[in-house]
């Protein structure tokens, strides 16, 4: 059987990790504890959490 890779998954890889690490050195990233956290998932091209906490994103003044 023919194996077929994606040839960009190196590149994709890094544009990935240079746009979270760009957004983790700009805003300290916090949710509320107030509200409980949930392990379910949900199914389609990727496996994706059911219920995402709504995120608080705080400039830094870093930059
Ligand atoms: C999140 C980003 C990406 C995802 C999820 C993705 C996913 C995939 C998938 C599922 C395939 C099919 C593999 C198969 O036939 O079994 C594929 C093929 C391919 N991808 Fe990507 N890809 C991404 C980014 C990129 C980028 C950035 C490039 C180029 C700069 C690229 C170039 C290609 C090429 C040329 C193929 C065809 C390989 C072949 O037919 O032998 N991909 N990709």
């Amino acid at each position: 059987m023919e194996v077929k890779i994606c040839l960009g998954e190196g590149l994709a890889n890094v544009e990935l990790f240079l746009y979270l690490v760009n957004i983790l050195q700009r805003y300290q990233v916090r949710y509320d504890p107030s509200i409980k956290l949930s392990l379910e998932a949900t199914f389609g091209v990727s496996r994706r959490p059911k219920h995402l906490p709504p995120l608080i994103f705080e400039k830094l003044n870093k930059f």
